[in-house]
């Protein structure tokens, strides 16, 4: 039997092309809030049977987790076969140490959380840094894919030249792989943070590359303090409107004004969470994984 999607909300070219690539059925539900801000829930396809998938972009992970939770506990109850979630963007993965005494390490508590609730999970890109796998925290199977092919496919049609600038030692995993798929050269700076938005970053001697168009790469921007830091220091150096590619578009309120003041002019994101920079679909990547989830 063909398995059965739910969409709770992720971008609706994502998941047409996922219903499409996997052959799934798409399921209706009604979700809708009470006035008194508690959620309502109905599936209106029925699981019975059915291996279930729900497509949940995590964002907003505070707003969107307990539906996706309450959707996940009533396709079991109802007779799913199996419930996975699909999170194009895995949210609290960056809490993932006690800097200071008392801290919550929401990562391991939220994966806690989910692993209860869920057979499998698929993710693009999540933010390992002291996590070298997310079994370390999530007791489910999971995969996580990577952007980078979708990235690399999008900068070869796009970007004549690039030379691809990492704005922190975290974010040299993704560069280097995006850049070897589209044998580009590279180079990672070297970023101290001094608070929530507070961020300084080194820009290494790019005069080599003086004829190429610079491509800042991330996994996130946030705040976007860390790509407007990245962006001033290229500037700096005299290069012309670097293009700014990331996977995660979380764009916090102020992020994309931050970057704009810095000199952005061509901002690029991945479909993993709705935004209007999104450019690159990273369907047939996280439909590699799901069908890994379901053989
Ligand atoms: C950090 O390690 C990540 O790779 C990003 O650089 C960071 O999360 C971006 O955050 P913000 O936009 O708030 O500087």
């Amino acid at each position: 039997m063909r398995p059965l999607l739910f969409d709770l909300g992720a971008h609706p070219g994502l998941s047409v092309r996922l219903q499409d690539l996997l052959g799934a059925e798409r399921g209706a539900l009604e979700l809708r809030r009470f006035p008194d801000g508690e959620s309502y829930l109905r599936l209106d396809t029925s699981p019975q049977g059915r291996a279930v998938i729900l497509l949940c972009p995590l964002d907003r992970p505070d707003e969107c987790t307990l539906p996706m939770l309450f959707a996940a506990a009533t396709c079991r109850e109802l007779g799913a076969t199996c419930v996975g979630l699909a999170a194009p963007y895995l949210a609290y993965m960056r809490q993932d140490i006690r800097f200071r005494p008392g801290e919550a390490v929401t990562s391991r508590t939220y994966a806690g959380m989910l692993s209860g609730a869920l057979d499998w999970l698929v993710t693009v890109d999540p933010h390992l840094h002291r996590y070298q796998s997310l079994d370390e925290i999530y007791r489910i199977p999971s995969r996580s894919v990577a952007a980078a092919p979708a990235l690399a496919e999008w900068l070869r049609a796009e970007v004549a030249c690039p030379v691809l600038i990492g704005p922190d030692a975290e974010s040299a995993q993704w560069v280097a792989e995006v850049a070897a798929r589209i044998d580009a050269p590279w180079r990672v700076l070297e970023k101290t943070r001094s608070g929530d938005r507070e961020v300084a970053v080194s820009v290494p001697d790019l005069d080599a590359h003086a004829g190429c168009t610079p491509v800042l790469l991330d996994d996130i921007v946030s705040t976007g303090g860390t790509m407007a830091a990245a962006l001033a220091h290229l500037r700096e150096q005299g290069f012309a409107s670097p293009v700014c590619l990331l996977v995660h578009a979380i764009f916090a309120a102020e992020a994309e004004a931050m970057l704009r003041a810095a000199g952005a002019t061509r901002i690029v994101s991945c479909n993993t969470v709705v935004h209007s920079s999104n450019s690159v679909c990273v369907a047939e990547v996280m439909a590699d994984g799901i069908r890994g989830c379901l053989d």
